[in-house]
């Protein structure tokens, strides 16, 4: 598909607590949006380093931990802090409209 992906609404801005993820699947694409600092932030879902799901980690200082082996990601950009894992993970445009929050998941390539 090569239009724009419309962003589809995920949840409610008020559903979100402060540093839980909260996952959800948007065009079967697994995410976690996370609320922290203010802002909301969408990444996906799988850790780069293994099958795993990043929104039963830990949220702190904008970044998302993986509960496996401690790889943390920054929810801004997706990068790694630090090994294992050496990839980012794919992040996403987040839109706030009144109450509703709405992602964009673009596919790679
Ligand atoms: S599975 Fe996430 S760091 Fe290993």
């Amino acid at each position: 598909m090569t239009s724009t992906v419309p962003f589809v609404r995920v949840c409610a801005l008020s559903e979100l607590e402060d540093d839980t993820p909260h996952r959800v699947e948007v065009d079967g694409v697994p995410v976690s949006v996370v609320r922290t600092e203010g802002e909301v932030f969408a990444i996906n879902d799988i850790c780069s380093h293994a099958n795993v799901s990043l929104a039963e980690g830990e949220v702190e200082d904008c970044q998302i931990e993986c509960w496996l082996h401690g790889s943390s990601f920054d929810l801004r950009t997706g990068k790694p802090s630090g090994l294992p894992a050496t990839r980012p993970v794919p992040v996403y445009p987040v839109k706030i409209v009144g109450d509703d929050v709405l992602v964009s998941v673009t596919q790679e390539s």
